[in-house]
């Protein structure tokens, strides 16, 4: 069964292979912590709950949640919830990204993380619409927006803007 759970403590050593693995960016979504070692991830996941809870925040970062989807007991995808735009997320790459690690792609966990994911998003941020923006190169990921209830709000050379009514 699909599970969306917040990055947490308990759940670590999970958690440190999964993000270790994760490319440093694969379409946009980009991963700081790729490769890094288990005596620093404490300080990496310790970021994350900072992030979630709005502290020591980047100049120009907005809070973050950092979810990782699991399948039963084997974690399969993160999807990260900025909680709110500024101008560069506005223009950018808006509020929700995801990933799902390559040995589970093509089974719909993306569009399921998606839906859950928005279930939680809904409830953190304020604006009447959630952006997502995805690369005019990544048809799957723009099929997951759109079974999600997307729709194309407007486009550049190289990447779709999407919104998803709340
Ligand atoms: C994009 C990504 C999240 C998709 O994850 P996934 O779990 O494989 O996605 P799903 O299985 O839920 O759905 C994929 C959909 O795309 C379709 N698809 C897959 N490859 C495709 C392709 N080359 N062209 C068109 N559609 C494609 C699938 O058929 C499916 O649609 P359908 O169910 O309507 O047939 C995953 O490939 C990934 O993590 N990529 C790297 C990071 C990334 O791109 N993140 C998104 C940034 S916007």
């Amino acid at each position: 069964m699909l599970l969306l759970k917040a990055a947490n403590f308990q759940d670590i050593e999970k958690e440190y292979l999964f993000v270790r693995d994760m490319p440093v960016d694969e379409n946009g979504f980009t991963n700081p912590w790729h490769g890094i070692s288990r005596a620093d991830f404490d300080c990496a996941l310790q970021t994350m709950l900072d992030f979630e809870a709005g502290w020591n925040l980047p100049d120009g970062f907005v809070p973050e949640t950092f979810l990782f989807l699991w399948n039963d007991d084997e974690i399969v995808g993160q999807f990260r919830i900025r909680h709110h735009l500024c101008e560069s997320l506005r223009t950018g790459a808006g509020h929700i990204g995801y990933f799902i690690a390559k040995p589970f792609r093509g089974k719909g966990y993306a569009k399921e993380g998606l839906r859950l994911t928005l279930e939680i998003a809904r409830s953190i941020i304020p604006e009447d619409e959630i952006y997502l923006r995805v690369n005019k190169d990544n048809p799957a990921s723009l099929r997951v927006m759109m079974a999600n209830g997307g729709y194309i709000a407007h486009e550049d050379e190289s990447r779709y803007y999407v919104r998803i009514k709340r």
